[in-house]
């Protein structure tokens, strides 16, 4: 696979939190949960996993699926899939979940957290970023979830937290909120 996938199809840089894990994840199985046209795929394919890019918008996933025929890449599988169902059928040693979440259906959020956790490989790791709404910082937006202030770092009780804030961030439409950012491996 030729590198810079991204910037030869056009797509922006992998999330800077994907890059980051990739210091302390070392290439295995990888699920990239709302992937939409790859960004985060393509990046995780080039440092050597062997990536599931899931999502929603079929349009999306046909740019992916498109730029993997291209580049004849055996390593990435596009596939529509729900995140709400809370239905992986695949153990993972790394499953991402970047600005996905707050779009998913808040009754669901507990059911896609626990069937992450179940299909990670022990002393895997899940990423995790998501808009939060706090006193503090209340979410101008409208999303159908957001966390509150320990909610993400208590559903992952148990697991090793390697990185954890829920540091303040910028939208690009200036819209100031917290995010929530995780990368926990899944104990013995
Ligand atoms: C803001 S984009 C983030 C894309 C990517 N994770 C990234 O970091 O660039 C959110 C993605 O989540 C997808 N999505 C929203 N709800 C979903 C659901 N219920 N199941 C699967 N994908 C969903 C959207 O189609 C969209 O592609």
């Amino acid at each position: 696979m030729s590198a810079d996938l991204n910037q030869k199809y056009g797509l922006n840089p992998a999330h800077s939190e994907v890059v980051s894990a990739c210091e302390f994840v070392n290439p295995g199985n990888a699920l990239d949960m709302g992937c939409s046209n790859g960004r985060n795929a393509l990046y995780l394919g080039q440092r050597g996993f062997a990536v599931t890019a899931v999502d929603i918008n079929q349009a999306a996933l046909g740019q992916l699926q498109s730029i993997v025929s291209q580049e004849g890449i055996a390593t990435i599988t596009p596939r529509v899939y729900d995140i709400s169902s809370a239905s992986l059928d695949a153990d993972y040693d790394f499953i991402s979940c970047t600005v996905t979440l707050m779009f998913v259906e808040s009754s669901r959020v507990d059911a896609v957290l626990a069937d992450m956790q179940q299909h990670t490989q022990v002393g895997g790791y899940n990423l995790i970023v998501c808009a939060m709404d706090s006193a503090d910082y209340p979410c101008p937006m409208n999303f159908p979830f957001t966390f509150e202030p320990g909610q993400l770092s208590a559903a992952y009780k148990g697991w090793e937290l390697v990185k954890y804030n829920e540091d303040v961030g910028t939208m690009h439409n200036g819209a100031r909120l917290q995010f929530a950012t995780m990368l926990a491996r899944k104990p013995a």
